[in-house]
């Protein structure tokens, strides 16, 4: 597939986070900072480019968080991009930290919050911030606990104009009903791919409400996804590994949005294009061994 086709039409099309409308192939950032997300990437150059061709061929959902570096990943997306095009919408998430060693312990008190609000705005180089995930549990997943204080802190932080809508991150069911209780949101970013299906339920529940479900890690994240199975159905479609799990997310659910991370021009290219493919059902009995296996 060209380049002008690619732009012409992304694979799985768009979707609407309350009225802001994003391409369901959008770009996840956080991987260009450097080693375990901190501090400067090896190829600044590189990374800034990917940015740029990111948009160029026309995704318009960029995922990101200023506790990626930290600052490193806002800095480079405002460096590419800013003044930001009107169709570009940058999704953003608070309530961790980084600490000395590149961990992430929560920092989800309202003044955590508030200043991490604070930070992003500044470092992306806006007035206000298109979507804010809560980021809840920790670096093992979701974990349970009422989020009532710290999503109404953002509420507060909506209600001043600095944020214009919610969603929530790493998060139970029954954390994501409980948000919803205190105000609508529009996304729910966890863990999800090929490999960890988990939330199954939650997808379906969300597509059910039109609210977009975000899966982190769609490539497998860290360690990307290997298998046989995945190897066989790339072959037989004549495309990559990594482009059958990206279109076999976008085949899942209408609602869900990509945010695949990459360093590279040329993977970023090749995962959009091969991310158009169409699994057959046979296709998808097979990808289901994995999670069998
Ligand atoms: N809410 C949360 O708690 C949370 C947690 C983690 C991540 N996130 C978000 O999710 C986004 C995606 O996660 P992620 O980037 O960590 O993981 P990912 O998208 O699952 O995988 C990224 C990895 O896949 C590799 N890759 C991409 N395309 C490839 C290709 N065609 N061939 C071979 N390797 C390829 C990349 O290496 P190359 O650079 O070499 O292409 C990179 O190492 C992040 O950017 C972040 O915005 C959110």
């Amino acid at each position: 597939m060209s380049t002008d086709q690619l732009e012409l039409s992304l694979p799985g099309g768009t979707w609407s986070l309350g009225e802001l409308t994003v391409t369901r192939f959008g770009y996840g950032a956080m991987q260009l900072a450097g080693p375990g997300v901190m501090g400067p990437p090896a190829d600044r150059e590189g990374a800034l480019a990917v940015l740029r061709k990111a948009v160029e061929l026309g995704i318009t959902h960029i995922d990101t968080a200023d506790a990626y570096g930290p600052r490193v990943t806002n800095q480079l997306i405002r460096e590419a991009l800013h003044p930001y095009p009107q169709e570009l919408h940058i999704v953003t998430k608070v309530g961790a930290h980084r600490d000395a060693h590149a961990g992430w312990p929560p920092a989800r008190r309202p003044e955590d919050l508030r200043q991490a609000v604070r930070d992003n705005l500044e470092s992306l180089g806006l007035d206000r911030l298109d979507v804010v995930n809560l980021r809840l549990g920790d670096a093992t997943g979701p974990q349970p606990g009422s989020l009532a204080e710290a999503f109404g802190t953002l509420v507060e932080l909506q209600q001043q104009g600095l944020i214009r809508h919610l969603g929530v991150s790493n998060a139970t069911f029954e954390q994501v009903a409980e948000a919803q209780a205190i105000a609508p949101i529009v996304c729910v970013q966890n863990m999800y791919n090929l490999a960890h299906r988990h939330d199954d339920p939650l997808i379906d529940e969300l597509a059910g409400q039109g609210i977009a479900y975000v899966p982190f890690f769609p490539l497998g994240g860290f360690s990307p996804l290997q298998s046989s199975a995945l190897s066989a159905v790339a072959h037989r479609l004549g495309t990559t590994p990594m482009s059958v799990a990206l279109a076999w997310l976008l085949q899942r659910s209408p609602n869900i949005l990509l945010i695949p991370g990459t360093s590279s021009v040329a993977h970023l290219t090749e995962n959009l294009a091969g991310a158009a493919a169409r699994l057959s059902g046979d296709d998808l009995a097979e990808l289901d061994k994995i999670v069998r296996s």
